[in-house]
């Protein structure tokens, strides 16, 4: 047993946005490592969250990394304006990039890392040309839109998948995941090979943030298996 380290990304999705500054510095001192940032346009998922002025707002109030998920179709066009806006990462789904490759390419022509991402139901060979180029994977274990879903019991397997290509091809990515992940199954989760865990209801919703990240980081920390 290796102790890889994880990072925890809380999701603001599950914040109360009416107090986001005060959770976001909760979250902060309770110990998480990037501020995961969904952002939906209604058309790519069945609905509407944040744009570019909230992930500014964001990066005057915090210094985590900004860990912005695009749930948007076109991502291209906006690729500037989150850049610009300071987000730090910038994940983009590969259903909605026919020309993944040049949106790989302008992200980091940006300064931002790249990221892509994939709906429970897309193959992972749709990642095998381009997996050296990227800075992070997000395997969603549920159907991106909403918070609170319940994590897919197959996607297990798909990270396992994804770290043995990670492994093979020598990439540098960090290999995130994505909804459903709670306390009682982050060590299963870590174990398949994830080493960045979102979070977005298992975080907000619980009474003490610093105590649940901690069992995460707990839950983790016992059972990763070796990269
Ligand atoms: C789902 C979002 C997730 C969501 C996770 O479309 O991409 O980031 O906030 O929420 P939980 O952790 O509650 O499943
Ligand atoms: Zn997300």
């Amino acid at each position: 047993m290796s102790a890889r380290p994880v990072k925890i990304a809380p999701s603001i999705l599950s914040a109360d946005f009416a107090r986001l500054a005060d959770e976001v510095a909760a979250v902060e001192a309770a110990g998480a490592d990037f501020l995961h940032v969904d952002v939906m346009d209604g058309h790519f998922v069945p609905n509407l969250t944040v744009g570019p002025p909230i992930v500014e707002s964001l990066r005057k109030v915090t210094s985590l990394p900004l860990d912005v998920h695009l749930m948007i179709t076109n991502p291209d066009s906006f690729i500037q304006e989150f850049a610009e806006a300071g987000a730090s990462y910038l994940t983009v789904h590969t259903e909605t990039c026919p020309h993944l490759h040049r949106t790989i390419q302008l992200i980091k022509e940006h300064g931002v890392k790249a990221g892509i991402t994939l709906n429970p139901s897309t193959s992972l060979t749709t990642l095998e040309e381009v997996i050296a180029d990227v800075d992070l994977v997000l395997i969603m274990s549920v159907n991106p839109g909403f918070g609170g879903q319940t994590f897919i019991p197959a996607i297990f397997d798909k990270i396992t998948r994804t770290r043995e290509l990670i492994t093979r091809t020598g990439s540098k990515a960090l290999l995130e995941v994505d909804g459903g992940v709670k306390i009682d199954n982050a060590a299963e989760v870590v174990k398949a090979g994830a080493e960045v865990l979102v979070a977005g209801s298992a975080i907000f919703n619980s009474p003490n943030y610093a105590d649940t990240i901690q069992a995460f980081r707990s839950a983790a920390h016992v059972l990763s298996a070796p990269l």
